[in-house]
């Protein structure tokens, strides 16, 4: 019997409400923009209103998703993210029902950092190859958020993909091998009563690089292809030119160094030009790389790239796939282009203020102002409850608590 082919079968993106712009962020630090613009390879960073969060920006990015599939055949739900909103009950649980998927589904929360997503891209394969038509909704979504004034500040955003994934895909075939690496390092890190993450980013940007080497060191053990074989790379992205100095490593440690003047640009520019919008999305980071390969490249038809995922403390993962033939028909270029263009510009005080806001621990009865315009938003707690509302201005929770 020959296996399945299974991967990604479409794809969508979705952002918040504001931006920061790195400009505006310079001058008030009295930085040199260039170490943003060019240091760092960041323009702007995409910063939630107070009534968003990863379940809607998720929502969001899902929702085109089943409007064109259905969700008949989605048996399970993955959410990879970091920046879970309980300790218990899965984020994608409030997915399932704002998008009214079937319940005869399995709704799981995933976390490794900035890697989980390419862990459930793969559980999510595993599970087809059992049984090939069903369909996973593979959701990955994070707020990066550092404290105000520390070396991370600029290296922060929010961004949301949702993946169908698939046998026989329309977009991405995903390859067998992939290579893996885990280390116990603490490079960064959220304690449970920390809202913002604790780092040691060099130390990071060093362990993402051995990482990296290491994993792909594995994934050529175990076949994978050789580097110069992919059309495109797409890294894991705190910042776009971490990017850049990873395939350097990279290319290094393979033996194959770039030649002086060797146009890495035509491996990874494409993948960059959304990152360098939004900023960081932790896990959803480096497929937030991948919606803009897609939609930048049209000359990647049976072509193989490269997935380089890495999440601190820390787990990297090598992983290739074959572009389908036909994939442009199949790709949502205007929509996810729009969701970063129609963000709002946000002064640096507004930025601030948000950046500020806790969400209230007493269990009352908490409206939340409406702030975002997208299909979902946050509008309340209550008794230590989250109330999505869709732009219908229906409440989802389930019939149980309705009917009290
Ligand atoms: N013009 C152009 N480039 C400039 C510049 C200027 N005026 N000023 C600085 N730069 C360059 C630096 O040379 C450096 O480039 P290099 O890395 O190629 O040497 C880059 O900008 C960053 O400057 P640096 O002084 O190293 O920044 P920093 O110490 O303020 O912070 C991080 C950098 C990544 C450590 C910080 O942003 C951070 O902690 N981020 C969060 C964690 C993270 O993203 N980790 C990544 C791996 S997961």
């Amino acid at each position: 019997m020959t296996e399945p082919l299974i991967g990604i079968h479409d794809l969508s993106l979705a952002t918040a409400h504001y931006r920061l712009d790195h400009d505006a962020l310079a001058r008030h630090l009295g930085v040199d923009p260039a170490k943003f613009h060019v240091g760092l390879g960041q323009d702007a960073m995409s910063i939630p209103a107070a009534d968003e969060d990863i379940v809607t920006m998720a929502a969001t990015a899902a929702q085109p998703i089943i409007a064109r599939h259905g969700g008949d055949r989605i048996r399970t739900v993955l959410f990879a993210t970091e920046s879970g909103v309980d300790q218990s009950k899965a984020a994608g649980l409030y997915v399932h029902g704002l998008l009214g998927l079937p319940t005869t589904c399995r709704v799981v929360e995933l976390k490794q950092a900035c890697y989980s997503a390419t862990a459930a891209l793969q559980f999510a394969a595993a599970l087809i190859a059992r049984e090939p038509a069903q369909q996973v909704l593979v959701l990955t979504g994070d707020v990066a958020k550092y404290a105000l004034g520390s070396t991370g500040e600029p290296t922060q955003g929010a961004a949301a993909v949702a993946m169908l994934i698939t046998a026989e895909p329309a977009i991405l075939r995903l390859d067998t091998p992939s290579g893996l690496y885990s280390d116990d390092v603490s490079d960064f890190w959220r304690p449970n009563y920390r809202t913002e993450a604790v780092v040691d980013g060099k130390l990071s940007v060093e362990a993402y690089q051995h990482a990296i080497e290491q994993a792909w060191a594995d994934y050529r053990y175990r076949g994978g292809r050789d580097l110069s074989e992919f059309a495109a790379c797409c890294y894991h992205q705190p910042f776009t030119r971490m990017a850049y100095k990873a395939h350097r490593h990279l290319l290094h440690h393979a033996g194959s160094d770039a030649a002086p003047g060797t146009d890495l640009d035509s491996v990874l520019a494409a993948g960059t030009i959304y990152n360098r919008a939004v900023g960081n999305s932790y896990a959803a980071s480096a497929y937030v790389g991948l919606a803009s390969l897609l939609d930048h490249r049209d000359d990647l038809a049976n072509r193989p790239i490269a997935i380089i995922s890495y999440g601190s403390g820390s787990v990297a993962e090598f992983l290739s796939g074959v572009i389908e033939p036909g994939y442009h028909q199949h790709l949502r270029s205007a929509a996810n282009a729009g969701a970063i263009a129609r963000r709002r510009p946000i002064t640096y005080a507004h930025y601030r203020e948000l950046h500020q806001v806790e969400i209230p621990a007493d269990g009352g009865d908490h409206k939340i102002e409406q702030e975002s315009t997208g299909p979902y938003r946050l509008a309340a707690l209550s008794g230590h409850r989250r109330i999505y509302e869709s732009a219908e201005g229906r409440h989802h929770s389930s019939s149980l608590i309705q009917g009290k």
